[in-house]
């Protein structure tokens, strides 16, 4: 049998997926490691749990159908993106943990390069805003706050990898320090028009240029395991970060295209195909894949928690004693109480992007209880990507694109709740479509792989073999939806009012 091995290494869990050359999973294991949280706003992750998870879950995989090394044709890597990782070439440890692309410790840092005017250029090169959201002002911290780092970058001792170049340096025992354009165009030290690190930019961030890895296409050559890891070397065939992972996952490779992920965050994407195109909405310009060196472009909409939301519910509040129940009890909720959460943990992304502000509930009463705190939260998510999507409906058209509601294919753990799915059509206005596959990340990570090993066709051939599993079509009455999303609005307006 010939497999493709895809490793998910996400923000809470390492998960391995062998796939079947016909895209049917055969095996798969999941693995979550601890999260790190050193002051209000920070989170890190060790980089050697990320690391060892990751080599855990392919070996109970493949060992799940007695899979050896020679029985694998490709390996892609996915991976929480912006995730910063800084390690030593001889010794291969990372010198500080890892920070997470949650974190927010930069943001003063950023204030101050918006106040001195850079804004514009490290939008206009980069496609981003300068948001702690991204990699380079971590790296900037970790040289700074890590004792004789500077100096080490400088003399070319240390590198810098988001996750997937950390895990590729792990697989290939530090012989390739390799990312592909997604990783990379989430750094702010990108130009994504170029396709090269841009050299006026690391100087801004204080980047030393011999700590980046090299950028190659998402279907590309990346080197092969180091023998003794498995049973033997494993090509490594792909690499994208995981909302570009799921957009190729979810075939939405014509241009209008949008996919929606629900994990910890919520991320979309709007494929606007050969054209990067610039918002006028505070959404991001990103690279949706690179293949044969062509850049293919698209609008996101990043929202910090989704999933998290659901994870409160149950690790902070108590109130389920797992994210399945959520749906029950949303179910319960008295529809005549209005009860917002503005679930800004970690601030707000898309397109508030405002680091500062935290989470809030608004119109409780004496009546409200656990399932209306459940309904708050699941809403909370579909008023998110209603934002996202009416930003990027008017994106588009301004650039010429269809004005008609899109059709929104949706993944992600949130994404098996109906109940969410529908609230999500709802007040979207707009169809959701759910595939069979679901696990459209790893999917993604694989057809990159197993295209660059010559068992998976070209992109056009691929997207005939999506399917839908169900599609939610919007029956709430144009009122009630235009009413509550009127309450969200005036609950974030109040958040966010200086
Ligand atoms: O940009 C962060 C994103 O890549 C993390 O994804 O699935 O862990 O929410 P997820």
């Amino acid at each position: 049998m010939t497999y493709l091995l895809a490793i998910d290494q996400g923000t809470t869990s390492s998960r391995a997926i062998l796939f079947r050359p016909d895209t049917s999973v055969a095996a798969q294991a999941q693995q979550e490691f601890p999260q790190h949280f050193p002051a209000s706003g920070w989170v890190e992750h060790e980089a050697e749990d990320l690391w060892r998870t990751t080599l855990a879950t392919c070996r109970a995989a493949m060992a799940q159908v007695d899979a050896k090394a020679g029985d694998i044709a490709a390996i892609g890597i996915t991976n929480q993106r912006e995730t910063t990782v800084v390690w030593d070439r001889k010794s291969g440890a990372a010198i500080h943990r890892a920070i997470v692309w949650q974190d927010r410790r930069t943001a003063e840092r950023c204030a101050r390069l918006r106040d001195e005017g850079h804004e514009p250029l490290v939008s206009e090169r980069t496609g981003l805003i300068l948001d702690p959201y991204f990699s380079g002002t971590k790296i900037g911290w970790i040289l700074d706050h890590v004792p004789g780092a500077r100096a080490r970058a400088e003399r070319g001792e240390l590198a810098f990898g988001t996750v997937d170049s950390w895990i590729l340096w792990k697989l290939t025992g530090g012989k390739v320090h390799a990312t592909d354009a997604t990783n990379a165009a989430r750094t702010l030290l990108f130009n994504i028009h170029t396709g090269e690190w841009d050299e006026e930019l690391l100087a801004l961030l204080g980047v030393p240029r011999s700590l980046l890895p090299e950028v190659r296409d998402c279907a590309a050559d990346f080197g092969t395991t180091l023998p003794e890891l498995f049973d033997g070397p494993i090509a490594i065939g792909g690499i994208a970060g995981d909302q570009q992972a799921a957009t190729v996952g979810q075939a939405c490779f014509q241009p209008g295209m949008i996919k929606s992920t629900y994990g910890t965050g919520c991320f979309a994407l709007l494929n606007t195909g050969a054209t990067a195109v610039v918002s006028k909405n505070r959404l991001l310009t990103t690279i949706a894949y690179q293949l044969g060196g062509k850049r293919t472009y698209a609008l996101e909409g990043s929202i910090f928690v989704a999933g998290a939301a659901v994870q409160w519910l149950r690790d902070g509040l108590g109130i389920i004693k797992s994210s399945a129940e959520s749906e029950a009890l949303a179910e319960a909720a008295d529809p005549a109480q209005q009860v917002y959460l503005v679930p800004a943990f970690v601030g707000l992304g898309a397109p508030h992007w405002d680091p500062d502000v935290r989470g809030a509930m608004f119109g409780l009463t004496r009546g409200s209880g656990p399932a209306e705190f459940a309904l708050a939260a699941l809403e909370s998510v579909c008023y998110q990507t209603a934002d996202l999507i009416d930003a990027m409906r008017a994106d588009w058209a301004q650039s010429g694109g269809s004005r008609a509601a899109p059709v929104l294919r949706v993944d992600g753990g949130m994404a098996a709740s109906n109940f969410a799915m529908q609230r999500l059509a709802d007040l979207l206005a707009a169809p959701v479509d759910r595939p069979v596959i679901r696990e459209t990340t790893a999917l993604g990570a694989a057809y990159l792989a197993g295209h660059q090993a010559g068992i998976l066709p070209e992109p056009k051939r691929f997207a005939d073999s999506w399917r839908l599993e169900r599609r939610f079509v919007p029956s709430m009455p144009t009122s009630t939806r235009e009413k509550k999303l009127a309450g969200w609005r005036d609950a974030v307006r109040r958040l966010t009012m200086p």
